[in-house]
């Protein structure tokens, strides 16, 4: 299906890598470049750097068509389009560092054979038009530009890569989108065509609905809790308006991973910087900052107090299904529990040891039982499957304490109270034996 391309991909992170593999196994050539050099060894000696599902099946069947180097240069002597997947991190203001995106636009005066530079990242608005300008003065004017967001998540982004909800390709050019239409063949779902400044938007906007839908919910929680109704009926019964949908409608400890908090907070900064304080998006951000501290504080109310108390966590990434630990809320319940003197043990499947603040001092434990043993209290933190294989009837006696804060409302309460726990969760009451 449509006639196979040569493209560099600049950025061999989760979206870049993703990205690679997804256009080689529609038939187009890939080039991957990044600037680390462990990462272009792991992947030239057929490892992946990153957990994903697929992702190392899809590289290795197609790697006769994909090659892996640190060097620009060699990235675009064929390409045709060049896909920049950099990481586009906060600076102090709260800006987007786009050093890496402006790295890349130099790189490209040695492309000879180019017809587009298509960004990924997420960027500013306003962001396409300023290097469609650098462009212009590069002397590359006949290089169409496209903003062509990515809306995979974390655990499941082959298959949203290859069938997504909807792709966006952003451009004011006619060839440019015809070109990017042609290189999507294949993929399952439809195209929708814009302006760059809209598609860059587009992200931004869908990214911050979904964090306030999620911290929507985790509100309503906390009313529940004040007043007796349960978040999981309410969710339940308020998913079934098909105008409202039941996904992302989970309370929880709040939402983490790498783009709900930077994306609130970019385009929150975005608006600041137009004098507008987008005021929704102030308490969206405002609450989710609360939700794992009113966790803690809930913890400590029903112990007495957390010093010295053996606190076993539950789950460290921000999600299950990765091993991805960027701005995990178990991160703050951990600083928190630890500045108010608790002990921590913790136990996850797949996060990667890491000896850093705060899980420096946090024993590791590779079972749930062994995390839990001797615990005055054991929080869910992240909610992997396992967590519903253990035989929690077999597992009371080995805590100290049989307190179970369930901060995912993944296991049923009453069952757990009816073998002997406190059972704490979000937004529904305490069951007690
Ligand atoms: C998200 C978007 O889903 C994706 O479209 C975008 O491209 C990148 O950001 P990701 O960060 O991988 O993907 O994870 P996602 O599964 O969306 O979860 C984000 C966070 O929200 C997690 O911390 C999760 O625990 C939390 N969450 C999600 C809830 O607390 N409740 C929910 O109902 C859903």
């Amino acid at each position: 299906q449509g006639s196979a391309r040569s493209i560099a991909v600049f950025g061999a992170g989760y979206i870049g890598l993703v990205t690679a593999a997804c256009f080689a196994h529609l038939g187009h050539r890939v080039t991957v470049r990044d600037i680390q050099p462990e990462r272009i060894r792991l992947l030239n000696a057929g490892d992946v750097p990153i957990h994903e599902p697929g992702l190392g099946d899809l590289l290795a069947e197609n790697k006769e068509r994909l090659t892996y180097t640190l060097d620009a240069t060699e990235a675009v002597r064929d390409a045709q389009v060049a896909y920049i997947c950099v990481d586009t991190p906060p600076t102090a203001s709260g800006d987007a560092d786009l050093s890496r995106v402006w790295a890349v636009i130099n790189a490209l005066k040695d492309a000879p054979h180019l017809s587009a530079v298509v960004v990924k990242s997420t960027v500013p608005v306003g962001t396409g038009a300023r290097i469609r300008a650098a462009l212009n003065e590069a002397g590359l004017e006949h290089v169409g530009y496209a903003s062509n967001p990515e809306f995979t998540a974390e655990g499941r982004a082959v298959t949203d890569f290859l069938h997504p909800d909807r792709i966006v390709i952003g451009t004011a050019d006619h060839t440019t989108a015809a070109l990017l239409t042609e290189v999507h063949a294949g993929i399952d779902g439809p195209v929708q065509h814009m302006d760059v400044a809209s598609a860059e938007m587009v992200k931004l906007a869908a990214n911050a609905l979904l964090a306030t839908k999620i911290t929507f919910i985790n509100e309503i929680a906390t009313v529940c809790e004040a007043t007796g109704a349960d978040v999981s009926h309410v969710a339940d019964a308020i998913g079934m308006d098909h105008r409202l949908g039941r996904h992302f409608l989970n309370a929880g400890l709040g939402y983490g991973g790498s783009c709900f908090p930077k994306d609130s907070r970019a385009l929150r900064a975005m608006a600041s910087n137009s004098g507008y304080s987008f005021q929704l998006l102030n308490a969206v951000i405002a609450v989710n900052d609360l939700q794992p501290r009113r966790a803690v504080q809930r913890l400590k109310a029903e112990l007495g107090t957390l010093n010295q108390r053996r606190i076993a966590l539950l789950g460290m990434t921000f999600k299950p299904g990765t091993d991805d630990m960027r701005e995990a809320p178990s991160t703050v319940l951990a600083s928190r529990l630890l500045a108010e003197g608790a002990a921590l043990t913790c136990w996850d499947p797949m996060a990667r040891p890491a000896d850093t603040a705060p899980w420096a001092t946090a024993e590791r434990h590779p079972t749930i039982i062994e995390a839990i043993t001797a615990a005055d209290a054991a929080v869910i933190v992240t909610e992997w499957p396992h967590l519903h294989d253990v035989d929690w009837e077999q597992a009371r006696p080995t805590m100290r304490n049989p307190l179970l804060f369930d901060g995912r409302n993944m296991l049923d309460p009453d069952a757990l109270s009816r073998v002997g726990y406190t059972c704490m969760s979000v937004g529904r009451a305490t069951t007690r034996p």
